[in-house]
């Protein structure tokens, strides 16, 4: 199954000028949905280390992270948006076109050696994963992978990750 033709592209969405990939269709249709999961998982497959734990971003992070962790009979642990999580956290600030951001993790989610292996749906500018992957370090975890779904080209997201080998499943010019 080709997953490009299923992403629906809105152009000029949030922003004029942003071509912004809508990954809603892939999960509407539960054929697309389990073919999504199957085809990360082949992926992890063939990563060197087997994870013991996925840790994925609020919010579309989840949608692939949770149904993938229970595939592979794995754990999950979600890095949120600040505020959330009601236990000391671990908290990283990443730069947004405009400000910052920062996201958090529950300091006991990831012990000294966890091999984690980090999801999402989208690289762009791979501030959002390369915060995800500072947190995970801060708290001693061992990253065994990074993949998405989605990545774009010639925006520097994969630059940026490119200690971490990220994989995705499609891809689009920015
Ligand atoms: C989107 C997307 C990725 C990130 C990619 O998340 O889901 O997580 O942006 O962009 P980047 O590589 O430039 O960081 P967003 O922050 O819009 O939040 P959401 O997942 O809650 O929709
Ligand atoms: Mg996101």
């Amino acid at each position: 199954m080709d997953l490009k033709e299923k992403v629906r592209i809105i152009e000029d969405f949030p922003f004029a000028g942003i071509s912004f990939k809508d990954i809603t269709p892939l999960l509407s249709d539960p054929d697309v949905y389990v073919e999504t999961i199957n085809q990360l998982e082949k992926v992890v497959q063939n990563l060197d280390e087997k994870p013991d734990i996925i840790v994925a971003p609020e919010s579309r992070g989840f949608f692939f992270g949770i149904p993938l962790s229970f595939k592979m009979g794995i754990g999950f642990a979600p890095a949120r948006k600040p505020g959330k999580l009601p236990c000391e956290v671990v908290s990283q600030e990443y730069t947004l076109e405009y400000g910052t951001n920062s996201i958090e993790m529950h300091k006991d989610a990831i012990s000294p050696g966890t091999k984690v292996l980090i999801v999402d749906d989208l690289i762009a500018t791979g501030g959002t994963l390369l915060a995800t992957a500072q947190l995970v370090e801060k708290m001693g975890g061992d990253i065994v992978g990074m993949i998405a779904v989605i990545e774009l080209t010639d925006i520097g997201g994969l630059e940026k990750l490119k200690k971490y080998n990220p994989t995705a499943l499609i891809s689009y010019p920015y």
